[in-house]
Protein backbone atom coordinates (compact mmCIF):
# COMPACT_ATOMS: atom_id res chain seq x y z
CA UNK A 1 0.00 0.00 0.00
CA UNK A 2 2.95 2.40 0.43
CA UNK A 3 4.40 2.36 -3.09
CA UNK A 4 1.06 4.02 -4.94
CA UNK A 5 0.93 6.72 -2.14
CA UNK A 6 4.55 7.53 -3.05
CA UNK A 7 4.21 7.45 -6.39
CA UNK A 8 0.77 9.40 -5.95
CA UNK A 9 2.74 12.07 -3.44
CA UNK A 10 5.95 12.12 -6.26
CA UNK A 11 3.72 12.29 -8.96
CA UNK A 12 2.04 15.79 -7.46
CA UNK A 13 5.42 17.40 -6.36
CA UNK A 14 6.48 16.82 -9.60
CA UNK A 15 2.96 18.41 -11.55
CA UNK A 16 3.84 21.80 -8.57
CA UNK A 17 7.36 22.11 -9.28
CA UNK A 18 5.96 21.99 -13.04
CA UNK A 19 3.63 24.70 -12.55
CA UNK A 20 6.07 26.76 -10.37
CA UNK A 21 8.28 26.65 -13.91
CA UNK A 22 5.73 27.34 -15.74
CA UNK A 23 4.48 30.64 -13.31
CA UNK A 24 8.12 32.08 -12.38
CA UNK A 25 8.90 31.73 -16.62
CA UNK A 26 5.71 33.69 -17.80
CA UNK A 27 6.22 36.10 -14.77
CA UNK A 28 9.88 37.17 -16.27
CA UNK A 29 8.03 37.43 -19.66
CA UNK A 30 5.38 39.66 -17.92
CA UNK A 31 7.54 41.58 -16.04
CA UNK A 32 9.50 42.05 -19.56
CA UNK A 33 6.68 43.67 -20.74
CA UNK A 34 5.63 45.44 -17.99
CA UNK A 35 8.94 47.24 -18.30
CA UNK A 36 9.17 47.97 -22.35
CA UNK A 37 5.04 49.53 -21.76
CA UNK A 38 6.26 51.55 -19.28
CA UNK A 39 9.27 52.71 -21.60
CA UNK A 40 6.53 53.21 -24.48
CA UNK A 41 4.43 55.57 -21.81
CA UNK A 42 7.28 57.70 -21.08
CA UNK A 43 9.58 57.88 -23.89
CA UNK A 44 7.73 59.55 -26.66
CA UNK A 45 8.20 57.84 -30.21
CA UNK A 46 7.50 59.42 -33.85
CA UNK A 47 6.64 55.66 -35.84
CA UNK A 48 4.34 53.99 -34.29
CA UNK A 49 5.69 50.60 -31.76
CA UNK A 50 2.77 48.46 -31.66
CA UNK A 51 3.72 47.39 -28.37
CA UNK A 52 0.11 46.24 -26.51
CA UNK A 53 -0.48 43.67 -23.65
CA UNK A 54 -3.39 42.01 -25.29
CA UNK A 55 -1.21 41.29 -28.41
CA UNK A 56 1.76 38.70 -28.03
CA UNK A 57 4.76 39.99 -27.05
CA UNK A 58 7.78 37.90 -28.65
CA UNK A 59 6.00 37.74 -32.04
CA UNK A 60 4.14 40.91 -32.98
CA UNK A 61 6.07 43.55 -30.85
CA UNK A 62 7.73 45.93 -33.06
CA UNK A 63 11.78 45.77 -32.54
CA UNK A 64 11.42 42.92 -30.23
CA UNK A 65 12.93 39.67 -29.93
CA UNK A 66 12.54 36.75 -27.68
CA UNK A 67 14.58 33.67 -26.44
CA UNK A 68 13.87 30.60 -28.53
CA UNK A 69 11.81 29.36 -25.45
CA UNK A 70 9.88 32.62 -25.34
CA UNK A 71 10.34 33.29 -21.99
CA UNK A 72 12.45 36.29 -22.07
CA UNK A 73 13.12 39.56 -24.12
CA UNK A 74 16.91 39.11 -25.34
CA UNK A 75 17.12 41.88 -27.70
CA UNK A 76 15.44 45.32 -28.67
CA UNK A 77 16.01 47.20 -31.58
CA UNK A 78 14.66 50.43 -32.38
CA UNK A 79 16.97 52.71 -34.53
CA UNK A 80 15.57 55.80 -35.93
CA UNK A 81 12.21 55.28 -34.59
CA UNK A 82 11.98 59.03 -33.92
CA UNK A 83 12.27 58.22 -30.03
CA UNK A 84 13.07 61.50 -27.93
CA UNK A 85 13.79 62.65 -24.63
CA UNK A 86 15.24 60.86 -21.45
CA UNK A 87 15.30 57.38 -20.81
CA UNK A 88 14.05 57.01 -17.05
CA UNK A 89 16.12 54.72 -14.55
CA UNK A 90 14.49 51.68 -12.97
CA UNK A 91 13.03 50.45 -17.41
CA UNK A 92 14.70 49.15 -19.75
CA UNK A 93 17.48 47.85 -16.68
CA UNK A 94 14.94 45.77 -15.61
CA UNK A 95 15.23 43.71 -18.65
CA UNK A 96 17.63 41.35 -17.23
CA UNK A 97 17.78 38.67 -19.85
CA UNK A 98 18.64 41.45 -22.37
CA UNK A 99 21.66 40.86 -24.46
CA UNK A 100 21.19 43.25 -27.34
CA UNK A 101 20.18 46.99 -27.36
CA UNK A 102 19.60 49.03 -30.55
CA UNK A 103 18.60 52.63 -30.21
CA UNK A 104 20.80 54.48 -32.60
CA UNK A 105 19.87 57.29 -34.76
CA UNK A 106 16.76 58.72 -32.25
CA UNK A 107 16.82 62.05 -30.85
CA UNK A 108 17.44 60.19 -26.99
CA UNK A 109 19.23 63.33 -24.42
CA UNK A 110 19.92 62.80 -20.84
CA UNK A 111 22.23 61.11 -19.21
CA UNK A 112 22.10 57.31 -19.51
CA UNK A 113 20.42 55.03 -16.78
CA UNK A 114 23.37 53.27 -15.09
CA UNK A 115 20.78 50.51 -14.62
CA UNK A 116 21.22 49.97 -18.69
CA UNK A 117 25.25 49.27 -18.58
CA UNK A 118 25.34 47.28 -16.01
CA UNK A 119 22.40 44.37 -17.16
CA UNK A 120 24.73 41.30 -16.59
CA UNK A 121 23.21 39.75 -19.75
CA UNK A 122 24.04 42.72 -22.22
CA UNK A 123 26.42 42.24 -24.66
CA UNK A 124 25.67 44.46 -27.77
CA UNK A 125 25.01 48.24 -26.66
CA UNK A 126 24.41 50.44 -29.79
CA UNK A 127 23.78 54.06 -28.35
CA UNK A 128 25.02 56.01 -31.53
CA UNK A 129 23.88 59.12 -32.88
CA UNK A 130 21.78 60.67 -30.00
CA UNK A 131 22.12 63.22 -27.63
CA UNK A 132 22.93 61.81 -24.63
CA UNK A 133 24.96 63.56 -22.36
CA UNK A 134 26.89 63.35 -19.11
CA UNK A 135 29.59 60.30 -17.56
CA UNK A 136 29.49 56.77 -18.60
CA UNK A 137 28.59 55.05 -15.43
CA UNK A 138 30.08 51.61 -14.24
CA UNK A 139 30.02 49.00 -13.25
CA UNK A 140 29.93 47.69 -16.85
CA UNK A 141 28.38 44.29 -18.01
CA UNK A 142 31.51 42.28 -17.94
CA UNK A 143 29.88 40.29 -21.09
CA UNK A 144 29.66 43.53 -23.27
CA UNK A 145 31.39 42.49 -26.62
CA UNK A 146 30.32 46.22 -29.03
CA UNK A 147 30.21 49.11 -26.88
CA UNK A 148 29.05 51.77 -29.79
CA UNK A 149 28.18 55.38 -27.98
CA UNK A 150 29.39 57.43 -31.02
CA UNK A 151 28.48 60.90 -32.06
CA UNK A 152 26.78 61.95 -28.86
CA UNK A 153 27.65 64.61 -26.31
CA UNK A 154 29.03 61.90 -23.48
CA UNK A 155 31.81 63.88 -21.13
CA UNK A 156 34.01 63.01 -18.23
CA UNK A 157 36.85 60.41 -18.47
CA UNK A 158 36.74 56.94 -20.29
CA UNK A 159 36.43 54.68 -17.26
CA UNK A 160 38.97 52.60 -16.24
CA UNK A 161 37.19 49.61 -15.86
CA UNK A 162 36.71 49.31 -19.51
CA UNK A 163 39.79 47.46 -19.08
CA UNK A 164 37.54 44.47 -17.03
CA UNK A 165 35.54 43.80 -20.28
CA UNK A 166 37.47 40.77 -21.46
CA UNK A 167 35.05 40.00 -24.23
CA UNK A 168 35.32 43.72 -25.26
CA UNK A 169 35.94 43.62 -29.74
CA UNK A 170 34.77 46.58 -30.43
CA UNK A 171 34.91 50.34 -28.90
CA UNK A 172 33.14 53.31 -30.20
CA UNK A 173 33.47 56.54 -28.75
CA UNK A 174 33.83 59.35 -31.62
CA UNK A 175 32.47 62.52 -31.72
CA UNK A 176 31.95 62.73 -27.97
CA UNK A 177 33.19 65.27 -25.37
CA UNK A 178 35.40 62.88 -23.57
CA UNK A 179 38.57 64.57 -21.46
CA UNK A 180 41.50 63.60 -19.70
CA UNK A 181 43.64 60.78 -20.85
CA UNK A 182 43.06 57.05 -22.07
CA UNK A 183 43.37 54.52 -20.09
CA UNK A 184 45.42 51.60 -20.30
CA UNK A 185 43.34 49.08 -22.07
CA UNK A 186 44.97 45.85 -22.02
CA UNK A 187 41.88 44.14 -24.45
CA UNK A 188 43.41 40.63 -26.32
CA UNK A 189 40.13 40.81 -28.22
CA UNK A 190 39.44 44.52 -28.82
CA UNK A 191 39.58 44.94 -32.62
CA UNK A 192 38.06 48.50 -33.09
CA UNK A 193 38.89 51.41 -30.90
CA UNK A 194 37.54 54.60 -32.20
CA UNK A 195 37.52 57.70 -30.14
CA UNK A 196 38.34 60.21 -32.21
CA UNK A 197 37.44 63.57 -32.10
CA UNK A 198 36.60 64.35 -28.21
CA UNK A 199 39.14 66.30 -26.17
CA UNK A 200 41.30 63.67 -24.87
CA UNK A 201 44.46 64.45 -23.40
CA UNK A 202 47.65 62.77 -22.54
CA UNK A 203 49.74 60.14 -24.62
CA UNK A 204 48.28 57.13 -25.81
CA UNK A 205 48.80 54.27 -23.45
CA UNK A 206 51.11 51.79 -25.11
CA UNK A 207 48.79 49.04 -25.56
CA UNK A 208 46.68 50.75 -28.09
CA UNK A 209 49.56 52.09 -29.82
CA UNK A 210 48.76 50.13 -32.81
CA UNK A 211 45.61 51.23 -33.54
CA UNK A 212 45.50 53.77 -36.31
CA UNK A 213 45.52 57.56 -36.50
CA UNK A 214 42.27 57.77 -37.41
CA UNK A 215 41.01 56.27 -33.71
CA UNK A 216 42.82 59.14 -32.20
CA UNK A 217 42.61 61.88 -34.84
CA UNK A 218 40.46 65.15 -33.70
CA UNK A 219 41.97 65.10 -30.59
CA UNK A 220 44.55 68.24 -29.84
CA UNK A 221 45.77 67.55 -27.15
CA UNK A 222 46.73 63.63 -27.55
CA UNK A 223 49.83 63.01 -28.37
CA UNK A 224 52.55 59.97 -28.88
CA UNK A 225 52.54 56.48 -31.62
CA UNK A 226 50.61 56.57 -33.66
CA UNK A 227 49.91 60.55 -33.71
CA UNK A 228 52.73 62.74 -33.31
CA UNK A 229 55.80 62.63 -30.69
CA UNK A 230 54.70 63.92 -27.54
CA UNK A 231 56.57 67.48 -26.50
CA UNK A 232 56.26 69.61 -23.72
CA UNK A 233 55.23 72.77 -25.79
CA UNK A 234 53.30 71.45 -28.11
CA UNK A 235 49.90 71.39 -26.42
CA UNK A 236 50.18 74.99 -25.44
CA UNK A 237 52.11 76.89 -28.04
CA UNK A 238 48.83 77.29 -30.58
CA UNK A 239 47.62 79.54 -31.44
CA UNK A 240 44.02 78.27 -32.21
CA UNK A 241 43.37 77.27 -29.09
CA UNK A 242 39.72 78.45 -28.92
CA UNK A 243 39.04 76.84 -32.31
CA UNK A 244 41.03 73.79 -31.79
CA UNK A 245 37.99 72.81 -29.22
CA UNK A 246 35.75 72.79 -31.35
CA UNK A 247 35.24 68.91 -32.56
CA UNK A 248 34.22 70.27 -36.03
CA UNK A 249 36.70 72.48 -37.16
CA UNK A 250 39.29 70.27 -38.89
CA UNK A 251 36.01 69.50 -41.92
CA UNK A 252 36.35 72.96 -42.12
CA UNK A 253 37.49 73.10 -45.72
CA UNK A 254 37.80 76.57 -47.99
CA UNK A 255 34.08 75.26 -49.97
CA UNK A 256 32.77 75.34 -46.30
CA UNK A 257 33.86 78.58 -45.56
CA UNK A 258 32.95 80.20 -48.61
CA UNK A 259 29.00 78.46 -48.44
CA UNK A 260 29.12 79.90 -45.15
CA UNK A 261 29.86 83.32 -46.65
CA UNK A 262 27.41 82.63 -49.34
CA UNK A 263 24.78 82.18 -46.84
CA UNK A 264 25.60 84.78 -44.47
CA UNK A 265 24.65 86.96 -47.72
CA UNK A 266 21.45 85.25 -48.50
CA UNK A 267 20.35 85.22 -45.00
CA UNK A 268 21.18 89.29 -45.23
CA UNK A 269 19.40 89.78 -48.02
CA UNK A 270 16.16 87.54 -47.12
CA UNK A 271 16.29 89.62 -43.81
CA UNK A 272 16.31 92.59 -45.80
CA UNK A 273 13.04 91.26 -47.76
CA UNK A 274 11.44 90.49 -44.23
CA UNK A 275 11.61 93.70 -42.92
CA UNK A 276 9.35 94.52 -45.76
CA UNK A 277 7.02 92.53 -45.34
CA UNK A 278 7.34 91.07 -42.20
CA UNK A 279 3.84 93.05 -39.75
CA UNK A 280 3.02 89.99 -37.74
CA UNK A 281 4.09 87.17 -36.79
CA UNK A 282 2.58 83.97 -36.73
CA UNK A 283 2.09 82.50 -33.39
CA UNK A 284 4.04 78.79 -32.81
CA UNK A 285 0.46 77.08 -31.81
CA UNK A 286 -1.64 78.82 -34.11
CA UNK A 287 -3.73 76.84 -38.19
CA UNK A 288 -5.58 74.81 -35.17
CA UNK A 289 -5.93 77.98 -32.19
CA UNK A 290 -9.05 79.41 -32.23
CA UNK A 291 -9.02 81.62 -28.99
CA UNK A 292 -10.74 84.93 -28.41
CA UNK A 293 -9.81 87.62 -30.76
CA UNK A 294 -8.38 85.03 -33.21
CA UNK A 295 -9.98 84.64 -36.66
CA UNK A 296 -9.17 81.04 -38.95
CA UNK A 297 -7.86 82.09 -42.45
CA UNK A 298 -10.08 81.01 -44.52
CA UNK A 299 -9.21 78.96 -47.49
CA UNK A 300 -8.20 82.38 -50.10
CA UNK A 301 -6.07 82.72 -47.54
CA UNK A 302 -4.39 79.36 -46.73
CA UNK A 303 -4.37 78.94 -50.47
CA UNK A 304 -2.16 82.32 -50.71
CA UNK A 305 0.21 81.52 -47.64
CA UNK A 306 0.78 78.06 -49.06
CA UNK A 307 1.46 79.44 -52.48
CA UNK A 308 3.98 81.98 -50.53
CA UNK A 309 5.48 79.96 -48.73
CA UNK A 310 6.22 77.15 -51.59
CA UNK A 311 7.63 80.09 -54.07
CA UNK A 312 10.13 81.00 -51.25
CA UNK A 313 11.12 77.47 -50.43
CA UNK A 314 11.79 77.06 -54.26
CA UNK A 315 13.75 80.59 -54.37
CA UNK A 316 16.26 79.41 -51.37
CA UNK A 317 16.89 75.21 -53.40
CA UNK A 318 17.24 76.93 -56.85
CA UNK A 319 19.50 80.02 -55.51
CA UNK A 320 21.90 78.02 -53.58
CA UNK A 321 22.41 75.20 -55.39
CA UNK A 322 21.26 70.98 -54.52
CA UNK A 323 23.00 71.26 -51.15
CA UNK A 324 21.21 74.10 -50.15
CA UNK A 325 18.46 73.61 -47.88
CA UNK A 326 16.77 75.17 -45.15
CA UNK A 327 16.05 72.64 -42.78
CA UNK A 328 13.31 74.31 -40.44
CA UNK A 329 10.26 74.71 -42.26
CA UNK A 330 8.08 74.54 -39.89
CA UNK A 331 4.52 77.29 -39.48
CA UNK A 332 5.86 79.40 -37.03
CA UNK A 333 8.77 79.93 -39.42
CA UNK A 334 6.57 81.71 -41.97
CA UNK A 335 5.85 85.14 -41.52
CA UNK A 336 2.82 86.76 -42.85
CA UNK A 337 1.67 89.93 -43.30
CA UNK A 338 -2.07 91.52 -43.31
CA UNK A 339 -2.44 90.69 -46.83
CA UNK A 340 -1.19 87.06 -46.34
CA UNK A 341 1.68 87.41 -48.19
CA UNK A 342 4.15 84.95 -46.65
CA UNK A 343 7.51 84.85 -45.92
CA UNK A 344 9.95 82.19 -45.05
CA UNK A 345 12.44 82.74 -41.63
CA UNK A 346 15.18 81.19 -39.66
CA UNK A 347 16.75 80.16 -43.19
CA UNK A 348 19.86 79.63 -40.86
CA UNK A 349 24.04 78.23 -41.73
CA UNK A 350 23.91 75.00 -39.86
CA UNK A 351 22.46 72.97 -42.37
CA UNK A 352 25.27 74.38 -44.54
CA UNK A 353 27.57 72.82 -42.24
CA UNK A 354 25.88 69.56 -42.26
CA UNK A 355 25.19 69.38 -38.40
CA UNK A 356 21.53 70.63 -38.31
CA UNK A 357 20.20 71.74 -34.74
CA UNK A 358 17.50 68.73 -34.49
CA UNK A 359 14.89 69.97 -31.91
CA UNK A 360 12.06 67.28 -30.61
CA UNK A 361 9.24 69.20 -30.54
CA UNK A 362 9.67 70.14 -34.41
CA UNK A 363 10.01 66.48 -34.73
CA UNK A 364 6.33 66.18 -36.17
CA UNK A 365 8.03 68.19 -39.45
CA UNK A 366 10.72 65.80 -39.76
CA UNK A 367 11.10 63.01 -43.15
CA UNK A 368 11.43 59.75 -42.12
CA UNK A 369 14.96 59.35 -43.29
CA UNK A 370 15.82 62.51 -40.97
CA UNK A 371 14.97 60.97 -38.34
CA UNK A 372 17.49 58.01 -39.10
CA UNK A 373 20.18 59.91 -40.55
CA UNK A 374 20.42 63.42 -38.87
CA UNK A 375 20.32 65.00 -42.42
CA UNK A 376 18.32 67.19 -44.19
CA UNK A 377 18.18 67.76 -48.01
CA UNK A 378 15.76 69.47 -50.63
CA UNK A 379 13.37 66.43 -50.46
CA UNK A 380 13.29 66.36 -46.80
CA UNK A 381 12.69 70.47 -46.89
CA UNK A 382 9.81 68.88 -49.28
CA UNK A 383 8.50 66.95 -46.89
CA UNK A 384 8.66 69.44 -43.77
CA UNK A 385 6.55 71.56 -46.82
CA UNK A 386 3.99 68.64 -46.85
CA UNK A 387 3.52 68.52 -43.36
CA UNK A 388 3.08 72.56 -43.40
CA UNK A 389 0.08 71.94 -45.59
CA UNK A 390 -1.66 69.48 -44.19
CA UNK A 391 -1.42 71.54 -41.28
CA UNK A 392 -3.11 74.65 -42.99
CA UNK A 393 -5.73 71.81 -44.18
CA UNK A 394 -6.34 70.00 -41.32
CA UNK A 395 -5.96 73.15 -38.69
CA UNK A 396 -4.38 70.02 -36.76
CA UNK A 397 -0.76 70.69 -35.05
CA UNK A 398 1.58 67.70 -36.79
CA UNK A 399 3.34 67.46 -33.34
CA UNK A 400 2.65 63.67 -32.36
CA UNK A 401 1.77 63.88 -28.59
CA UNK A 402 3.90 62.44 -26.03
CA UNK A 403 3.32 59.06 -24.88
CA UNK A 404 0.59 57.40 -26.40
CA UNK A 405 0.93 54.55 -29.15
CA UNK A 406 -2.15 55.32 -30.62
CA UNK A 407 -1.02 58.72 -31.80
CA UNK A 408 0.49 59.39 -35.07
CA UNK A 409 2.38 61.70 -37.23
CA UNK A 410 0.29 64.09 -39.56
CA UNK A 411 1.18 62.23 -42.32
CA UNK A 412 0.30 58.93 -41.33
CA UNK A 413 -3.37 59.88 -40.76
CA UNK A 414 -4.11 62.13 -42.92
CA UNK A 415 -3.08 58.84 -45.34
CA UNK A 416 -5.31 56.50 -43.27
CA UNK A 417 -8.72 58.56 -42.85
CA UNK A 418 -8.16 59.35 -47.05
CA UNK A 419 -7.54 55.55 -47.29
CA UNK A 420 -10.68 54.83 -45.82
CA UNK A 421 -12.49 57.61 -48.45
CA UNK A 422 -13.12 60.25 -45.09
CA UNK A 423 -11.47 62.98 -46.96
CA UNK A 424 -14.03 65.44 -45.59
CA UNK A 425 -12.97 64.82 -42.53
CA UNK A 426 -9.59 65.36 -42.41
CA UNK A 427 -10.45 69.08 -43.47
CA UNK A 428 -10.79 71.99 -40.89
CA UNK A 429 -14.25 72.32 -40.01
CA UNK A 430 -13.16 75.93 -40.39
CA UNK A 431 -12.73 75.29 -44.07
CA UNK A 432 -15.93 73.29 -44.38
CA UNK A 433 -17.96 76.31 -43.66
CA UNK A 434 -17.24 77.60 -47.48
CA UNK A 435 -19.43 75.47 -49.72
CA UNK A 436 -17.52 75.39 -53.45
CA UNK A 437 -13.92 75.46 -52.37
CA UNK A 438 -14.04 71.62 -51.35
CA UNK A 439 -12.37 70.41 -55.20
CA UNK A 440 -9.77 72.66 -54.72
CA UNK A 441 -8.98 71.30 -50.82
CA UNK A 442 -8.89 67.96 -52.47
CA UNK A 443 -6.07 68.69 -54.69
CA UNK A 444 -4.19 70.71 -52.28
CA UNK A 445 -4.32 67.92 -50.27
CA UNK A 446 -3.31 65.53 -53.15
CA UNK A 447 0.04 68.01 -52.98
CA UNK A 448 0.63 67.36 -49.73
CA UNK A 449 0.69 64.05 -49.61
CA UNK A 450 2.60 63.97 -52.74
CA UNK A 451 5.36 65.96 -50.66
CA UNK A 452 5.00 63.54 -47.66
CA UNK A 453 5.70 60.82 -49.69
CA UNK A 454 8.12 58.33 -47.70
CA UNK A 455 10.14 57.63 -50.18
CA UNK A 456 12.42 60.67 -51.00
CA UNK A 457 12.99 60.48 -54.43
CA UNK A 458 8.70 60.29 -54.92
CA UNK A 459 8.48 63.66 -53.40
CA UNK A 460 8.30 66.45 -56.04
CA UNK A 461 11.07 69.48 -56.29
CA UNK A 462 9.83 72.69 -54.64
CA UNK A 463 9.43 73.85 -58.53
CA UNK A 464 7.06 71.77 -59.58
CA UNK A 465 5.09 72.17 -56.23
CA UNK A 466 4.65 75.91 -56.89
CA UNK A 467 3.31 75.02 -60.13
CA UNK A 468 0.81 72.66 -58.83
CA UNK A 469 -0.46 75.00 -56.80
CA UNK A 470 -0.61 77.68 -59.40
CA UNK A 471 -2.73 75.22 -61.72
CA UNK A 472 -5.14 74.62 -59.04
CA UNK A 473 -6.00 78.39 -58.94
CA UNK A 474 -5.92 78.57 -62.31
CA UNK A 475 -8.06 75.98 -63.38
CA UNK A 476 -10.50 76.87 -60.08
CA UNK A 477 -10.64 80.46 -59.59
CA UNK A 478 -13.78 82.02 -58.42
CA UNK A 479 -15.18 83.14 -60.73
CA UNK A 480 -14.50 80.39 -63.19
CA UNK A 481 -16.45 78.48 -60.32
CA UNK A 482 -18.97 80.18 -59.87
CA UNK A 483 -19.93 80.47 -63.73
CA UNK A 484 -19.32 76.90 -64.48
CA UNK A 485 -21.94 76.37 -61.82
CA UNK A 486 -23.94 78.48 -63.39
CA UNK A 487 -23.64 77.01 -66.90
CA UNK A 488 -24.27 73.44 -65.21
CA UNK A 489 -27.48 74.88 -63.83
CA UNK A 490 -28.36 76.27 -66.62
CA UNK A 491 -27.51 72.87 -68.57
CA UNK A 492 -29.78 71.11 -66.72
CA UNK A 493 -32.33 73.51 -66.60
CA UNK A 494 -32.14 73.29 -70.77
CA UNK A 495 -32.13 69.67 -70.14
CA UNK A 496 -35.22 69.72 -68.31
CA UNK A 497 -38.46 69.00 -70.44
C1 LIG B 1 44.33 66.60 -19.21
O1 LIG B 1 43.18 67.38 -18.93
C2 LIG B 1 42.78 67.37 -17.56
C3 LIG B 1 41.51 68.16 -17.46
O2 LIG B 1 40.53 67.57 -18.28
C4 LIG B 1 43.86 67.97 -16.71
O3 LIG B 1 43.49 67.92 -15.34
C5 LIG B 1 45.15 67.18 -16.91
O4 LIG B 1 46.20 67.79 -16.21
C6 LIG B 1 45.50 67.11 -18.40
N1 LIG B 1 46.63 66.20 -18.54
C7 LIG B 1 47.62 66.40 -19.42
C8 LIG B 1 48.69 65.39 -19.45
O5 LIG B 1 47.65 67.38 -20.16
C1 LIG C 1 36.85 56.76 -36.45
O1 LIG C 1 35.70 57.54 -36.64
C2 LIG C 1 35.82 58.55 -37.61
C3 LIG C 1 34.53 59.32 -37.62
O2 LIG C 1 33.42 58.49 -37.80
C4 LIG C 1 36.16 57.92 -38.97
O3 LIG C 1 36.35 58.94 -39.91
C5 LIG C 1 37.42 57.11 -38.83
O4 LIG C 1 37.68 56.46 -40.06
C6 LIG C 1 37.25 56.07 -37.74
N1 LIG C 1 38.49 55.34 -37.56
C7 LIG C 1 38.50 54.04 -37.28
C8 LIG C 1 39.83 53.38 -37.15
O5 LIG C 1 37.49 53.39 -37.12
Amino acid sequence: MKNPITLQTLTIAAVIILLQNIYVTTADLRSDAQALLQFASSVPHVRKLNWNSTIPICTSWVGITCNDEGTRVIAIHLPGHGLFGPIPQNNIGKLDALRILSLRSNFLNGTLPSDILSIPSLQFLYLQNNYFSGHISTPLSPQLSILDLSFNSFSGNIPQTLTNLTRLTSLNLQFNSFTGQIPELNLTRLRLLNVSHNSLNGSIPSSLQNFPVSSFSGNSLLCGPPLSQCSFLAPHYSPNTPLSHNKHNKTLGIGVILAIGIGCLLFIILLAVFLFCFLKTKDEDSVGNRGIGRTPLDWEARVKISLGAAKGLSTIHSEGGVKFTHGNIKSSNILLSTDFSACISDLGLAPIMNFPPIKPRYIGYYAPEVIETHKFTQKSDVYSFGVLLLELLTGKSPLPSSGHDEVVDLPRWVRSVVREEWTAEVFDEELMKHPHVEEEMVQMLQIGLACVARVPDMRPSMDEVVKMIVDLRSSDSSEHRYSSEDNRSKGSNAQTP
